[in-house]
């Protein structure tokens, strides 16, 4: 039996194979992962020189029990950690880091291990993704966001003063490692941002899941850890398939921005600190249903059923109140836009997803907004 197998077996890890050879990579999910962090590197054969790059309060909290995994596999970690929060994923941090790899003597022959949620990851990422052309790196996700979503795929990026993500690059992890009991010391409202990105999964392309996740809301919200890592995996998976389909965002990926063109404008339009990214993007999938229906993709249940799963989840539905023309001056930033046309996802019924051109997006959202 190999080390892995033997491992995965002795620790019951589900295991998902994200397949885009040369680059492709397992997501180990289960309890306790980060206690075997260092055996599941060296059964990979991850560099044994590592940074561990985190922040204060991750690293508190579980840097101890990571760096005491990998030391004794043998590998030598030395500790970067960068400030808590969005205003840190910047450039300036960026460089800080790079310091330290050159002032620790890292090369191309060292890899780096990003413990923490999304900052953490995709700064972290970016670091590996660009120091000398491009070094190893390992996701560790400690919040659900990071666990669904940000760790898995390869997007890796810092924010500019004008926009977010706006420097960034593919860089796939060599592995992901969700550890779903780190989940038990996340803020609530943190954690159930986290589900509105769950709940996007099943909106998007299954809706055998959307069911799933309606019959198992309580155990969800209660963090039930079987429930919790059923949905964690079903995630993963479908955002694997999808990365293997269009790993560099040429079309299909786009569906996984579900909700973010309104959301991204709600977050934009209140100055990033009233909502945080979940909140905002279930905001925009409840616009996004309701446009959805307006344009006989789906039915007003559809929307209804949707709604109510977001707000058993605590999320917020309604838009804050600001004008209309201020939500589409907004959403003409998106990344989305092409040549002036805007495009946003929407759903086809429950469970399918495309992109559609919106060639009135204001009359288009005055509609929606009438009834709110
Ligand atoms: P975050 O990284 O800021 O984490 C949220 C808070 O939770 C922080 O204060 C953090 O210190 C704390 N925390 C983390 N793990 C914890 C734990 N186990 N216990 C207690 N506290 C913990 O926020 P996030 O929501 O994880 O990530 C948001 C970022 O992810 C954004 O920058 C966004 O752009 C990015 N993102 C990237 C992708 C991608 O594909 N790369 C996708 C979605 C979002
Ligand atoms: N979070 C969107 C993506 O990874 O494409």
């Amino acid at each position: 039996m190999s080390l892995k197998s033997g491992l995965m077996q002795n620790c019951n890890f589900k295991k998902i194979e994200v397949g885009l050879a040369p680059d492709s990579y397992p997501i180990l999910i289960g309890q306790g992962g980060i206690n075997n962090l260092g055996l599941l590197l060296q059964s990979i054969s991850f560099p044994r020189k590592i940074s561990i790059i985190s922040n204060e309060r991750v690293f508190t909290l579980y840097g101890e029990t990571v760096v005491h995994s990998l030391e004794s596999s043998g590998f030598t970690p030395t500790v970067m950690l960068i400030g808590d929060g969005e205003e840190y994923k910047t450039l300036t941090t960026l460089i800080s880091v790079y310091d330290r790899f050159v002032a620790d003597g890292m090369d191309r022959s060292c890899g780096v291990v990003a413990l923490g949620g999304g900052v953490v990851g995709d700064l972290a990422g970016y670091a590996a993704a660009s120091y000398m052309r491009g070094i190893a790196v390992a996701q560790v996700p400690t919040t659900l966001l990071a666990q669904v979503d940000s760790s898995v795929g390869g997007k890796t990026a810092v924010n500019h003063p004008q926009g977010k993500n706006i420097i960034g690059a593919f860089h796939q992890p060599k592995l992901v490692c969700i550890d779903v009991d780190l989940l038990k010391t996340l803020a609530d409202r943190e954690y159930f941002s986290g589900l509105a990105e769950v709940v996007k999964y099943g909106v998007i392309r299954d809706s055998d899941f959307f069911e799933w996740l309606i019959a198992h809301c309580d155990a969800l919200k209660n963090r039930d850890p079987e429930p919790l890592e059923y949905a964690i995996m079903t995630s993963c998976q479908i955002k694997a398939d999808i990365v293997e389909i269009d790993e560099k965002e040429t079309g299909l990926r786009a569906i996984l921005n579900f909700g973010h063109t309104f959301g991204h404008a709600v977050e934009t339009l209140t100055g990033y600190n009233r909502y945080l990214h979940g909140e905002a993007v279930a905001i925009g999938m409840a616009v996004a249903s309701k446009i959805s229906a307006r344009q006989g993709l789906c039915s007003e249940q559809d929307v209804a059923a949707l709604l109510s799963l977001l707000q058993r989840f605590n999320l917020p539905v309604v838009p804050p109140d600001l004008t209309t023309e201020a939500y589409v001056a907004a959403m003409m930033h998106d990344k989305k836009v092409k040549e002036g046309r805007l495009q946003m996802v929407l759903n086809r019924g429950i469970g399918q997803s495309e992109i559609v051109d919106i060639a009135e997006p204001l009359l288009l959202l005055k509609s929606v907004f009438q009834p709110c």
